[in-house]
This record gives C-alpha cells, structure tokens and sequence, in this order.
C-alpha cells in the first residue's frame, strides 16, 4: 500500500502518517511547513523506512510536478486553518485551500482512492438560522450567512473543495471520500485549539479563569478515533463520492464543563469568568455519526475525560521544552471552537 498524505506535518496529518506507516505502508508526506513544525516527531517519520517527508507548497503547480501519481490513497489535509488565521488573512485562506484542491483534481489520474478533510463549519450557519439540527446528518442544507466576514472563509473554502471533489468523482469515477472532521484534539495540536489553550493557561495558574463563550455546546473527538475513522472508511468499500461526518456523539459538553475538566486534570482550582462567545461562533456542535457507522462500523473509544488527560500529559512536556520561564501565555484567539 502507497500513501501520499498532503498536509501530513500537521495536526491530525502527522497522526494519520504515523498510523500509517505503523501497518506497513510506504507514505510520502507533502507539507509547506508553514504551520506543521518539522519537529521531532517529523525527524522519527524521516527516519523511518517507508517514510518520504517532501517540503513543498501544495498552491505551486512544480510541486504537484514532482509528486509520483502511482498511489493506492490520496489524503488532502492540507489547509491553512485556525481562527487567527482566518481572521488575519482571509484570503489567503480561501486561495490556499481552494487552489490546493484545484492542483489536486488537475493531477488526479484514474487509480486512488482520495480523502479529503472538509469541516464541520460548512454548516453552522444553518445551525444558527435554526434549520439545522444537532446532532447533524451530513445532508442538511449548508448557508453562508455573509460572505463578506472573514470568519465564512474557511467554510467557503472548503464547500468549493468539496463540491470540486464531488464533481470531479461523479466525471471520472475516481473514488472520494469527503470526510467533515468535528473538533478533532489532541497532542500536538499547536496552542491556540480550545483544550491545549485552556491547559496551558490553566498550567500558568490563571485565576479567576476565562472562558470564552462558556454556554456553548461541543462534542470533542479525540484524535485517535478521528484516525480510526479516516482509515475505516478508506479500507472500507465505500467508493463514494461520499460526504460522512467525523467526531464523537457520546458526549457533548458545554465550554464551562469542559474548563472544569481541564482544570482537574491540571490540577489546579480557579473561578472561572464567563466571556463573551467569538464572533460567529456556533451556539451547539455534534456530529450525527450513523452514516459513518453504517459504513464502517466505528465507535469513538476515548472519553473525554481520557483525551483531556492524554493531551495536558503532552503540553506538560511540550511547555516545558518551549516555553520561556516567566512569560505569560497570551489568550491566544479566545479560543472559538
Ligand atoms: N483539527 C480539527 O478539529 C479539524 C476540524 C475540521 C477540519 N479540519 C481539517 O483537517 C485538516 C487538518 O487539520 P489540522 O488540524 O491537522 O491542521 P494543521 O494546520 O495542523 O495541518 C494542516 C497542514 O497543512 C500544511 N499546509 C498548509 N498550507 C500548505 C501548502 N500550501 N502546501 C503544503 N502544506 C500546507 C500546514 O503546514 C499543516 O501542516 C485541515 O484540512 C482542516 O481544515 C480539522
């Protein structure tokens, strides 16, 4: 089995390569590096055998040049995503991930089987406008709600992606599976996602400790089962093209209760200060997962409790190897989830 992960220095890139390459299969890993680091766990992929780490910007038509199209699975995880970002420069965030995908479908040839990562903000408009249930099937009606805000270029982005990937599999057969990822977290996630943002400020003492946007709901996936899911439908029959949601459905919590948990986990007692929710930030969040269950039969398997505990571990060691004693940790990008 060949694998061509793009985007797999990243987050949930990195853990999907690593996974990979776990049961045998060789991966080339494509990344611009422009917010995966090549840290020490890129260093241990390099070092593997099976392992190719390609630095290399995905929006550039030499590097899909380079890139060897005789592959059993395609992955697109490549994205510039992140509230900061988003709201820094929206249009890089709509030229990247759609030129991206359109340098995908260009160099695509009849062979492998392609997943491409879409998210869960591509309806929250409709959730907002209250025509949207929670939790959400994967056929609702998607709104964009203004165009003009800096907050829908990431949505728009990815609903270009997914409509060029579905027409593209719908003209030429190639198989696709779109998978919409719901609050995936974990280790290694960088600082500014709301669990690593709460820890790290928790670890800092912050007291009394804000929380931005306390009343709303989330369900969070640890990434391990979001793995478990991706590699599930790409092993599965299922030919697509096909949109499926992926997270976790167990348990849904509000952002206060999830403080309280942190802060447990951490160690450490505060009051916690309510603030305002971010701009445009969805009020409830929780995927509808029996299409992925009908067709792969996953169960998400970490608690909330387990994947909070397993990623403070992380940033307990991560702060220590970056952070510089005495300097505060800013509230990164108040932490809309
Ligand atoms: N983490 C989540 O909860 C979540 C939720 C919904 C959707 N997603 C999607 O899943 C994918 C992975 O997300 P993540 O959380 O791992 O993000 P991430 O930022 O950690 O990973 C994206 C990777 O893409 C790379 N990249 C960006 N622009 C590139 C370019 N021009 N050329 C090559 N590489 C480039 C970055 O360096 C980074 O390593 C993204 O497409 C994201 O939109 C994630």
């Amino acid at each position: 089995m060949r694998a061509l992960v793009l985007g797999g220095a990243g987050f949930i890139g990195l853990h999907l390569v690593e996974r990979l390459s776990a049961e045998g299969c060789q991966v080339t890993v494509v990344d611009d590096f422009s917010r995966g680091s090549d840290d020490e766990r890129v260093a241990a992929l390099r070092a593997r055998p099976g392992v190719d780490v390609v630095s290399a910007d995905l929006t550039r038509p030499e590097a899909w040049a380079r890139l060897q199209p005789d592959v059993d699975q395609v992955y697109l995880l490549a994205a510039v995503v992140g509230v900061r970002n988003v709201e820094a420069d929206p249009s890089r965030v709509l030229r990247v991930n759609t030129l991206t995908v359109a340098h995908l479908v260009n160099w695509l040839r009849p062979g492998p089987k392609v997943f491409f990562s879409s998210t869960s903000e591509i309806y929250a408009g409709g959730v907002d406008a209250g025509v949207v249930p929670v939790p959400t099937p994967e056929d609702v009606p998607i709104m964009v709600a203004d165009v003009a805000s800096p907050r829908m270029s990431y949505a728009i982005s990815k609903l270009a992606g997914e409509a060029m990937l579905l027409h593209h599999a719908r003209a030429t057969g190639v198989p696709v599976v779109i998978g919409r990822f719901h609050n995936v977290y974990g280790p290694r996630m960088g600082a500014d996602h709301v669990v690593p943002e709460m820890a790290l400020r928790a670890m800092e003492g912050e007291n009394p400790f804000r929380v931005w946007g306390a009343d709303q709901y989330r369900a969070f996936c640890y990434v391990d089962d979001a793995i478990e899911a991706v590699v599930r439908l790409m092993d599965a029959a299922v030919e697509g093209p096909e949109i499926v949601h992926i997270g976790n459905d167990r348990e849904q919590t509000n952002i206060a209760d999830l403080a309280r948990l942190v802060l447990d986990v951490v160690g450490v007692s505060a009051t916690l200060q309510p603030m305002p929710a971010p701009d445009r930030s969805v009020r409830r969040r929780c995927p509808d997962l029996g299409k992925l269950r009908r067709l792969t039969g996953f169960e998400p398997t970490v608690s909330l409790t387990e994947g909070v505990r397993r990623t403070v571990d992380w940033y307990r060691g991560w702060r220590q190897t970056i952070a510089m004693p005495g300097q505060p940790t800013a509230a990164r990008d108040r932490t809309p989830v």
